[in-house]
């Protein structure tokens, strides 16, 4: 597929950019910065500027394009990472700004060219741990995707909103709009520094209910969701199938969730947020569960 990507030059971009191009696609990546990945032509321009997003849709995916002389085609795919990628970066206007309007261009452009699949990166922190002020429960365990959303940080806030846009211009155009609700991103180099330290401390992941995702394995993920036709707007968790600590579920509950209920028995080393949803109806398998890299 010819697929439109912004934000590819990020932390979790670049990765995936990475994948769908080995598996093939031929992907325009649409950042501030360049990504600078043979292969890969980079577009440097502003999501927030709608004229830009339209402008850069409608573009040949690289110079070699050009020799057909036919004109640049309608991309097949749009996947939307661009954006402000955490709390307390910027000021909370801007990265509300920045996200919920980056989602708003990028979606409607899409949509009104016609393009028939969309993803889009939601985050884990609309389930409302992550940046709360003060620690808080959520209302039930484990964390599926039909969870009642209700983060109160600005960024958190902000993809939420883009959820309900998705939602709102699958309605009106019929295109496959599919938000994953990603987990913290791991690159394969963080594994030594970021994971032995959780033997003891479990606790530092409470907040984000142990999860994680492999930067690798969320290419897996969204090349599924390009594959996948036919699901009208759907939110996923991209997360791995374990959780990020090595104590079991029942240690985890009583030390961390004591009063939250369970919507159903988890098993021992499943993760508490669950990827239940994108391995059923994706057919993901993960590839880089952190076992792998941590003796
Ligand atoms: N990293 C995580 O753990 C994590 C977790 C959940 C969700 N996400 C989401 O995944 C996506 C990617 O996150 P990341 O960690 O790679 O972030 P990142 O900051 O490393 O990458 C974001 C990219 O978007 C680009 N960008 C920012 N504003 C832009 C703008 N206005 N116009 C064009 N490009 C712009 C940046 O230049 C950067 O290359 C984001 O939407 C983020 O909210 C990330």
């Amino acid at each position: 597929m010819r697929v439109f990507f912004t934000g590819g030059s990020g932390k979790a971009g670049r990765h995936v950019v990475a994948h769908l191009a080995e598996a093939g696609h031929r992907v325009l990546n649409f950042d501030r910065v360049p990504l600078g990945l043979a292969g890969v032509h980079d577009l440097i321009g502003d999501v927030t500027d709608a004229g830009q997003v339209y402008s850069a849709m409608r573009s040949h995916a690289g110079y070699d394009e050009m020799e057909s002389g036919t004109g640049a085609e309608v991309f097949d795919a749009v996947v939307h990472f661009a954006a402000v990628p955490r709390h307390l970066m910027m000021p909370d206007t801007e990265t509300y700004r920045v996200n919920v309007m980056g989602t708003y261009n990028v979606i409607e452009a899409a949509v009104k060219m016609g393009l028939r699949k969309i993803v889009i990166a939601s985050s884990e922190t609309t389930y409302g741990l992550c940046f709360s002020d003060g620690v808080v429960d959520p209302k039930v365990l484990p964390l599926e995707e039909d969870y009642d959303i209700d983060p109160m940080d600005s960024y958190g806030m902000s993809k939420k909103v883009n959820e309900v846009t998705a939602r709102s211009f699958q309605r009106r155009s019929g295109a496959d709009i599919y938000a994953l609700r990603i987990g913290n991103v791991i690159e394969p180099h963080e594994y030594a520094t970021l994971f032995p330290p959780l033997r003891e401390t479990p606790g530092l992941r409470r907040r984000i209910t142990f999860s994680y995702i492999d930067a690798r394995d969320l290419g897996q993920i969204v090349d599924l969701c390009l594959k996948k036709d036919g699901l009208g707007f759907q939110v996923f968790n991209a997360v791995n199938d374990e959780n990020a600590v090595p104590q079991p579920n029942s240690e985890l509950l009583a030390r961390f969730f004591p009063r939250v209920p369970l919507s159903r028995p988890v098993a021992e080393r499943e993760g508490l947020l669950s990827n239940r949803k994108i391995r059923e109806v994706l057919g993901f398998v993960e590839e880089h569960p952190w076992q792998k890299y941590v003796p």
